[in-house]
């Protein structure tokens, strides 16, 4: 399939998805948050366990949604922009396989959006996070106010939302924004190694702890527990947990299949 605005590469069964308009900072035009939607849809059916998401060039995972799309919105037209954009961050969200935002440059507006949808955040040390949305008299519309408030400290998401402030990886560390920050030349090599690390596991465990996690963003913690029963039943019967625990036992690496 072709793609004007994204370009994805295989690395053995990891994708590795780099949004392509770097002359725009890989702003989010209308074309490519389609094509975001269509890569995942794609990648649901492809020999692929993980997938990572990364901006084309050095300066900007994404430097928000293309404002030069906004010109005309309004309050029905602007719900639907917001509501277009929801869909597909959702869809990452509740992807299968684990999705890591590789944050190689300017993450802002939708650009800390698609990163706070994705599963795992790794970021460049020159990684800059906002949601600047409040300077063009806007809120976040691509979740931010419910993901990045459900991530981080509450009255700390309201004062970034409120403020536009812009702040480093190391903040972003320090806030629980970013799992990891490294130097811009490992980034992509520190997110395979841990998308390898991750894919070498049981895949049908992974799956299920993912849908698990999701799952405690908002439902309450005794319907969470029932489901995480309900999953840990389902892994018992995987001949993967036969295989771990087998492994264990005889002292060796276990051979998943993701049966
Ligand atoms: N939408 C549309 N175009 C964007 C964009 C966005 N969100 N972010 C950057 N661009 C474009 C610029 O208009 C410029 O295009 P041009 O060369 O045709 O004029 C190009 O990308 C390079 O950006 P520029 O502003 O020249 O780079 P800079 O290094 O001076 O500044 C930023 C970088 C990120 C600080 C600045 O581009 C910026 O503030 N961008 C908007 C961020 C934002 O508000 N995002 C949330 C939107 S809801």
């Amino acid at each position: 399939m072709e793609f004007e605005n994204i370009v994805f590469e295989l690395d053995d069964n990891v994708a590795i998805v780099r949004i392509n308009r770097p002359e725009k900072l890989n702003a989010l035009n209308l074309q490519t948050i389609m094509e975001l939607k269509k890569v995942f849809s794609l990648l649901k059916h492809e020999e692929v366990s993980a997938v990572i998401i990364t901006g084309m060039g050095e300066k900007a995972f994404v430097a928000g949604a293309d404002i030069s799309e906004f010109k005309n919105l309004d309050a029905e037209s602007g719900k639907e922009f917001a509501l277009r954009g929801q869909e597909v961050f959702n869809i990452i969200e509740g992807f299968e396989k684990p999705v890591i935002a590789a944050v190689n440059g300017y993450a802002l507006g939708g650009g800390c959006e698609l990163a706070l949808a994705s599963h795992i955040r790794l970021a460049s040390e020159n990684a800059k996070f906002a949601q600047p949305e409040i300077n063009l008299g806007l809120i976040p519309g691509y979740g931010g106010t419910q993901r990045l408030a459900r991530l981080i400290n509450h009255g700390r998401a309201m004062e970034l939302i409120l403020s536009g402030e812009q702040i480093d990886s190391a903040e972003a560390y320090r806030i629980g924004l970013v799992n990891k920050v490294y130097p811009q030349s490992d980034l992509l090599k520190m997110a395979l190694e841990l998308a390898k690390k991750i894919t070498s596991k049981g895949q049908i465990a992974v799956k299920l702890a993912i849908k698990s996690i999701a799952f405690s963003k908002d439902k309450p913690l005794s319907e969470g527990l029932k489901l995480e029963a309900e999953l840990f039943g389902e892994c018992c019967s995987s001949e993967d947990f036969k295989e771990g625990t087998r492994a264990f036992l005889e002292k060796r690496k276990p051979e998943f299949k993701n049966k």
